[in-house]
């Protein structure tokens, strides 16, 4: 059956006469207002790569829509850029932009009563962004990503925006020179689009597909493809077949599209910050998800895909052997997808899975099989205990850490954290807790990237990082984040002391404080919250509004 239009009510009839005339003004004419009117979401922005090329994109899926018999209309959301926000205040509004990103696709849809949406991303809450707002819409929706940069290359070894901040690191510790810094800076994100390894950005292209709310294949063509462009085009054109059929967004995004989603997580070892944004996007689903779920998965699903920055590939190299295709096949013929859930196409994921055309060359370097998988346990772990009583997230894809206890050393910002690991505050042995940079403290839990970074750089190969904060997507090494309850609202992690021992223990799935449950009990008692770090503006407005981060750190009605 045919999706219910929203167009007519708005610009037929006599009394629309008004709002036909602006039509006319950008160019429609009568036949093309007839039609159903879809919206172009797209992300642009010039400051970064990650979506300087995505007006252009825009202007393609307008052609496929039309040739689908739409009419379509472009309008832009915003983008704040992940790796430039980054280690400044700048960062406290990145996940903040993925809220703003979904309130803005949701006003200007709703306000000139469009029909279905196309939403083009890339930067990292791009993509949560507009999949919250089709989730929340729920209208006929396709998501095509904008593509990642090609890799860069320095001295024979492939780089990523990764090896930039780690370059620092090695500055710092005398280990490079100046000169080999600036090279590396110079060739490690060498063209448009988004960050090149299995980051955040490239993940959540991943899970796009995952999902089925984009066309098969579409995540892993660079930026700079021709098949990026083709299938820019082809999300415009099966648009139409959404519409002609009524199929609208919570039709695929359901509870078993989700399994399928964390399960490709897991194998794929992608990014932390993906367990945030499938809990914000089921909950504009209206779909019950919970990080337990995640566990569940996790355990059951084999680590199978070697992508930076836990393996060795890039997204790039992944496309070459066929895509994320290649690992959700693997998944599908080993019953760990459900085959049989709504996507884009109008077919199942497993139609979709048996008529792709996966291109004959070998790919077991980059995605092994299920029964010979890197890890058999998925990428990224869930644990709770007496300092994460409602969760943290730890990525094991990227550490070979089993157990680590050692001693705390306290920050209580991440600035602080970064100037303490400059100066050799920090020893091997110790666990770094950054604290009340959760999604109220900070607010917008911000990355702890240049942190993590600098321990990597600066060699300390034996501490791990506990945080109410995040981590890039970028990230490695023993880092544990999205502690919550966070420091602001009074979660033990506040009153961690320097000195304390500290045991995050994956086989157990535990984050513990080691201290009598009484003497934890007794320092929350004396504890009380730092005054607001904004009391104005955006950032003030947000912390009033955001859950925690086990809850998708979503801003909800108060
Ligand atoms: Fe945009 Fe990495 S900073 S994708």
């Amino acid at each position: 059956m045919p999706a219910k239009l929203n167009s007519p009510s708005r610009y037929h009839g006599i009394y629309n006469a008004p709002h036909r005339a602006f039509l006319r003004s950008v160019g429609l004419t009568d036949e093309e207002i007839n039609k159903p009117l879809v919206a172009i979401a797209t992300a642009w922005s010039e400051a970064g790569p990650c979506n300087f090329h995505t007006l252009a994109l825009a202007r393609v899926a307008k052609e496929g829509a039309k040739e689908a018999g739409l009419s379509p209309l472009a309008f832009p959301t915003m983008v704040v850029n992940d790796n430039i926000g980054m280690g400044s205040e700048g960062m406290r509004y990145s996940l903040v932009s993925r809220d703003l990103i979904a309130d803005m696709v949701e006003a200007q849809f709703n306000a000139h009563a469009f029909d279905g949406l196309v939403g083009i991303g890339g930067c990292d809450k791009t993509t949560p962004g507009i999949l919250m707002a089709m989730a929340r819409l729920n209208v006929p929706s396709i998501y095509v990503y904008g593509g990642s940069a090609e890799p860069g290359y320095f001295m024979g070894r492939r780089l990523t925006i990764e090896d930039v901040h780690e370059a620092i690191g090695a500055y710092l510790a005398k280990k490079i020179s100046e000169n080999d810094l600036y090279e590396i800076e110079k060739r490690a994100h060498p063209t448009l689009g988004t960050c090149s390894g299995l980051f955040t950005a490239n993940t959540m292209a991943s899970m796009s597909e995952a999902l089925g709310i984009a066309l098969p294949g579409s995540a892993s063509p660079t930026a700079t493809s021709s098949r990026r462009v083709m299938y820019v085009r082809e999300t415009g054109k099966a648009l139409g077949n959404l519409i002609e059929n009524g199929i609208k967004a919570r039709d695929i995004l359901t509870y078993e599209a989700f399994e399928n989603a964390i399960t490709t997580l897991m194998a794929m070892g992608g990014s932390t910050n993906v367990v945030l944004h499938l809990l914000a996007i089921a909950y504009e689903a209206g779909v019950k998800l919970t990080l337990d779920d995640f566990n569940r998965i996790s355990k059951r699903t084999p680590y199978i895909a070697s992508m930076k920055p836990g393996g060795d590939y890039v997204m790039a190299d992944l496309d070459e052997v066929g895509g994320v295709p290649v690992v959700l096949k693997k998944l599908l013929d080993a019953g760990l997808l459900h085959g049989d859930v709504l996507t884009v196409t109008g077919k199942t994921m497993k139609q979709n899975l048996m008529e792709y055309k996966y291109p004959n060359v070998p790919h077991n370097h980059i995605v092994r099989d299920v029964s010979n998988p890197i890890k058999p346990r998925g990428g990224i772990v869930i644990l709770k205990g007496s300092l994460a009583p409602e969760g943290a997230v730890i990525k094991v894809a990227a550490t070979n850490l089993v157990k680590f206890e050692g001693k705390a050393k306290v920050y209580n910002s991440e600035d602080d954290a970064f100037k303490g690991i400059q100066n050799n505050e920090v020893k091997e042995g110790e666990v770094v807790i950054i604290r009340y940079e959760g999604p109220k403290g900070a607010p917008g839990m911000p990355e702890m990237l240049r942190v993590t970074a600098a321990i990597m750089g600066a060699g300390l190969n034996n501490v791990a990082l506990v945080t109410d904060g995040r981590f890039s997507g970028a990230t490695r090494g023993p880092m544990v984040g999205h502690v919550a309850p966070e420091a602001m609202v009074g979660g033990p992690i506040a009153v961690v002391e320097d000195g304390d021992t500290i045991v995050i223990d994956v086989e157990n799935e535990r984050l513990d404080l080691k201290l009598p449950e009484e003497e934890i009990k007794n320092r929350l008692k004396r504890w009380s919250p730092p005054p607001p770090r904004y009391k104005s503006g955006l950032l003030a407005k947000y912390a009033s509004l955001v859950s925690q981060a086990s809850m998708g750190a979503v801003t909800r009605p108060a």
